[in-house]
């Protein structure tokens, strides 16, 4: 199993939809393990953002994450990863597939409702930086013994411990 990192920023709570994107996740299998709402400072802008820093857009992205609360979550699933990244569709909205997060909820670039972590390594340290060890619970749940074949359970789990 893996662990992905997700951020519902500020647009995703202005149009009221938190509770539907959450709901597609639960929807498709993932496992909610670390779920709370933050505001941005800053600093942890820069970090989450820092290979962006120097771009022309990153003012104008700093001000709109940190412009209300974001909610982060952790998901566990196998390849969590690139399933939830294939979940929210391209950066721009207006390119992303119907049926998608950013395809179904919005027709922008900056305003595209939500992050996701962009590989494992990357996945690693965004969890890292958002939710401290005791904030991403460890738990069974019946739909685990059927939600996947038993050699796709047995795989090794790339989560990291702490
Ligand atoms: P994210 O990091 O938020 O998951 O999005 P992403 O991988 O699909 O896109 P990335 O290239 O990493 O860009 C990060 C976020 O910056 C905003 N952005 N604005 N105005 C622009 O040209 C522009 N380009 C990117 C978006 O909010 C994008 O999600
Ligand atoms: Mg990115």
């Amino acid at each position: 199993m893996e662990q992905t990192f997700v951020l519902l920023k500020p647009d995703a709570l202005n149009k009221k939809i938190i509770g539907e994107v959450v709901s597609r996740f639960e929807r498709k299998g993932l496992k909610i393990v670390g779920l709370k709402m933050i505001q941005l400072t800053d600093e942890l802008c820069k970090a989450h953002y820092a290979h962006h820093a120097t771009k022309s857009f990153f003012p104008g992205l700093k001000k709109f994450v940190c412009s209300t609360p974001v909610v982060c979550m952790v998901l566990e699933g196998k390849d969590a990863v690139e399933a939830v990244r294939k979940m929210c569709g391209v950066t721009n909205s207006r390119e992303a597939a119907p049926g998608t997060i950013r395809g179904d909820y919005s027709l922008s670039v900056q305003s595209n409702i939500i992050h996701a972590s962009d590989s494992l390594e990357t996945a690693y340290k965004e969890i890292e930086r958002f939710f401290s060890p005791s904030e991403v619970h460890e738990y069974t749940l019946e739909l685990d013994k059927v939600a996947y074949a038993d050699d796709e359970r047995a795989n090794r789990s790339k989560i990291k411990k702490r």
